[in-house]
């Protein structure tokens, strides 16, 4: 017994107890789930805007008493929040306990700031989690079962919001119009939240200041090629997508400087406009080899010698079993699309495929959805 207990006490690298390390991962995981519930509580009640709107800290009873919630178990709410780094917590000269938005809140979960991973929970809550309800099935079946992106329209937002089989409702035409740009919006809005806290170390890991006229196919809202056209001012940028995207991405971005244009069209039907730079960002994944090859093919074709392609996407390690988040988009693109996440040698042997030569890839450090990838047409 007395051994037992030996064997199973655990040591940390200081020599100080601590528990059973194998029990980890999975802790973090449970309290995972947790943290999400809670940080979708907080925006459902708006707390971190109201914090932004009050100006200076605030204290839990003020708090409270906006929000009309008891204010001792508002405070624990808090403190929890602060413990998951969203809140800070400072203590006044009088030794009031005072909250304020943490700057990753401020700048990412707050109404009145872009860029905001507001739509990304609200696309993780609405669209993934209910989502993987269905891995069982497509686990049996092998076949992805939600079109997320049809080949036509591009993205199919009605299945952005629920994916249970109901059928459709009897809604008169215009309603339905306003839903789904609404979902077009959301979906757009998500994917500009998880491009922008990257999208300044993307554009700047290659030198592409040689380049004169960058088009950005599937750009989406435009924030990489916004980002691009600011840090390269010499350069035209062109944000190329579905004309409905287009109209709404022009929407999404103000400000836009001269030198950017938007562009409707669809890359697999219509001829690509002139560039000695493409980028496809969170475009190769979600397309079925065929089409990856048409798309490639299209690109050598239409770059002079000395071109480049920029891609933006995350890259899977080459056992396939890292990063994390890019594991799991992999099996996410499996249950909602043809596409898939690749390896570094499997974006080089693609490219070379293809006729492109010189690629190198850079990975973007932290937690994110993309690195860069860059590759050229040989001049001869
Ligand atoms: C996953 S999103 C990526 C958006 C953006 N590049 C980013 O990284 O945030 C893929 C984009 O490809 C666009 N797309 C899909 N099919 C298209 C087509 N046939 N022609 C042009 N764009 C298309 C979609 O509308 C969408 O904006």
């Amino acid at each position: 017994m007395y051994k037992m207990f030996i064997e199973n006490v655990h040591l940390d690298s200081n020599e100080r107890l601590c528990s059973d390390p194998a029990a980890d991962a999975i802790f973090q995981i449970l309290s995972g789930a947790r943290n999400f519930k809670l940080l979708m509580h907080a925006l459902e009640i708006g707390l971190f805007d109201e914090i932004a709107v009050f100006g200076e800290p605030i204290t839990a009873e003020t708090a409270a008493k906006k929000f009309q919630f008891n204010a001792a178990s508002f405070r624990r709410f808090l403190d929890t929040l602060v413990a998951m780094g969203l809140l800070k917590k400072e203590v006044s000269m009088k030794g009031r306990e005072l909250y304020s938005n943490s700057s990753g809140t401020s700048k990412y979960l707050t109404r009145c700031r872009k860029p905001t991973l507001i739509a990304a929970a609200l696309m993780e809550s609405n669209f993934v989690m209910p989502m993987l309800d269905i891995l069982p099935l497509a686990l049996k079946t092998g076949s992805s079962s939600i079109n997320v992106m049809g080949t036509k329209k591009g993205v199919n937002t009605d299945k952005m919001d629920n994916v249970s089989n109901k059928p459709p409702q009897n809604t008169p035409p215009e309603m339905n119009e306003q839903k789904s740009a609404d979902k077009l919006m959301k979906f757009l809005l998500c994917m500009d939240g998880m491009a922008q806290p990257c999208a300044p170390s993307l554009v700047r890991a290659f030198d592409l200041s040689a380049h004169r006229n960058v088009v950005d196919l599937g750009g989406g809202s435009g924030s990489i090629a916004l980002e691009l056209a600011r840090t390269y001012p010499q350069t035209n940028v062109t944000i190329y997508d579905l004309p409905h995207v287009i109209q709404m991405a022009q929407k999404i971005q103000r400000d836009v400087p001269s030198h950017v244009t938007f562009q409707g069209g669809n890359f697999f039907e219509e001829d690509l406009p002139d560039a000695d730079l493409y980028i496809f960002a969170h475009v190769l994944h979600d397309w079925e080899e065929e089409k990856v090859d048409i798309l490639l093919e299209k690109v050598h074709d239409k770059l002079p010698p000395g071109g480049s392609l920029l891609v933006l996407e995350k890259v899977l390690n080459e056992r396939r079993d890292g990063p994390l988040l890019t594991v799991t988009s992999d099996l996410i693109m499996s249950l909602i699309s043809k596409g898939k996440e690749r390896t570094e040698s499997e974006y080089r042997k693609l490219f070379s495929k293809h006729g492109f030569s010189n690629t190198c890839v850079k990975t973007i450090e932290g937690v994110n959805y993309y690195d860069a990838i860059l590759t050229k047409k040989p001049f001869c």
